[in-house]
């Protein structure tokens, strides 16, 4: 098969961090950011573009694919399950589907590096065939719980043959002959397990049902619909009920990838704090269950305007204008959590800059992300002279209207969320902040350090 890399000499290419030294990286307060960018196409349609290319018949082409190492290994665990894959063009794919049933044993692992999202996604298609796939991570993903997905596939119908202890990477599954239906209360807000369920669905003769409490990032639901797929939602007393007709005609078709809000995140906290920026983010995603970070921005005082709202492939994009100002500190309620639930690590870094104390509840699901990032934020901010304390699921950040210490070196434990928002901070605090480790920015954001420079920030 022809691989989008040996196509195209300048294609990305995966990191491996087992092999290289950490690579730390440090930022500066300097002068103020100015300019308009654009940020990189949005990691979850990403991976699930390439999904359902996968699963669907013919040929899907997308456009501004997020090339990030997460989801280049979801490209490459697309072509070890029998699609054609290649890149034609810098942000350009064209997938060519294996179709629902159709899909290939692998050959080999499955390695999906640091990724949650794709590895876990990946088990709902992998685990409603009937062949064997074994899926493996960098030690980050060896961390995180599997069970979660692994538990709605046994009941319907996958077995897993073997597993690291603790329902963890490297696990073995196989799924049955025939997938059963099922319906599903996911146990925890998961936009993961929401979706992993919906995709072993689509391989099932019958209805597959899940019902959420909390209303998660919606963006397998839209996919389905617009691959051809027959799905409802209904709202409810017990929250979403969503119900796919299994086994339906996918058709390759064409997606549009939106600039990523998780990732237009930084540079726009970036310049609500570093004196004198003014910031423009172009052709972000405005999905109300991904803008909960812009909402609560927006209660602290920020200066952010939406210009040039329009529709582009199912979303709405809007173009965002951050400018520096006066931040005061709020209540975050724990219902927002999902809409915001990667974001909270820069909100932290929001926060410490406000005047006044925030109080983020509801973090439970912090803890279960490339890295315990409640405790990994917490620590953090200590380290840069921010007080800041975890009370059961809740976190509390004491404010310094404007005047954060800084001076610290974080530990980033493999998560690039965790990297990109301390180097934010690093930008307006008195002394300089260091990363200890640059090189997982590069599973979701690989220009991070050169579009932050091109506004004027100072990081080496
Ligand atoms: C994602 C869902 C979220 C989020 C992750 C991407 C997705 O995880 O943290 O970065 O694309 O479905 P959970 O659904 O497990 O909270």
């Amino acid at each position: 098969m022809v691989t989008g890399r040996r196509l195209l000499p300048t294609s990305p290419s995966i990191v491996s961090r087992s092999h290289t030294a950490a690579s730390p990286i440090a930022s500066r307060p300097g002068s103020p950011l100015r300019g308009r960018i654009r940020v990189p196409g949005d990691k979850s349609i990403s991976h699930r573009a390439l999904i359902f290319g996968l699963l669907a018949r013919g040929e899907t082409r997308v456009e501004n694919l997020l090339e990030a190492d997460d989801v280049l290994r979801t490209a490459e665990a697309a072509r070890a399950l029998g699609a054609g894959v290649t890149r034609e063009a810098e942000g350009r794919w064209r997938v060519v589907g294996a179709g629902i049933g159709g899909l290939r044993e692998p050959a080999s692992v499955l390695d999906f590096g640091n990724a949650g999202t794709g590895s876990r996604l990946m088990m709902g298609v992998a685990g409603s065939h009937p062949i064997t796939a074994t899926f493996d991570g960098d030690a980050s993903l060896r961390k995180r719980p599997m069970r979660r997905i692994l538990d709605p596939l046994v009941r319907m119908g996958a077995t897993v043959v073997s597993e690291a202890p603790g329902g963890r990477v490297p696990l073995s599954l196989r799924g049955p002959r025939e997938t059963i239906p099922i319906t599903y209360e996911t146990p925890a807000p998961s936009a993961q397990i929401k979706s992993a369920v919906l995709l072993a669905g689509l391989n099932s003769p019958g209805i597959t049902t899940v019902v959420e409490r909390q209303a998660t990032r919606d963006h397998t639901e839209r996919m389905l619909s617009h691959f051809g797929a027959t799905v409802s939602v209904a709202e409810e007393d017990a929250g979403r009920r969503i119900a796919l007709v299994g086994q339906p005609d996918l058709k390759g078709t064409e997606v549009v990838v939106p600039a990523d809000p998780s990732s237009a995140a930084f540079p726009l906290v970036a310049a609500l704090v570093t004196p004198g920026s003014e910031v423009v983010v172009e052709n972000v995603m405005m999905n109300p269950l991904r803008t909960g970070l812009i909402t609560t921005l927006v209660e602290m005082g920020a200066a952010i305007e939406f210009m040039n709202r329009r529709d582009i492939g199912g979303e709405t994009v809007a173009d965002i204008r951050a400018s520096y100002g006066p931040l005061k500190g709020v209540e975050v309620p724990p219902e927002r959590a999902p809409s915001m639930i990667d974001e909270y690590p820069v909100l932290a870094v929001a926060a410490s800059f406000a005047a006044g104390p925030t109080l983020m509840r509801g973090l439970e699901e912090l803890r279960v992300k490339e890295s315990d990032r409640l405790a990994a934020v917490a620590a953090g901010l200590a380290a840069n002279g921010i007080a800041a304390e975890i009370s059961g699921d809740d976190l509390l950040v004491h404010g310094t209207g404007g005047k954060v210490p800084g001076g610290g070196l974080v530990a980033t434990h493999m998560d690039h969320r965790i990297a990109m928002a301390f180097l934010v901070m690093g930008l307006a605090s008195r002394d300089p902040v260091t990363a200890d480790d640059s090189a997982m920015i590069a599973t979701s954001f690989p220009g991070f350090a050169a579009m932050m420079r091109e506004l004027g920030a100072e990081l080496s």
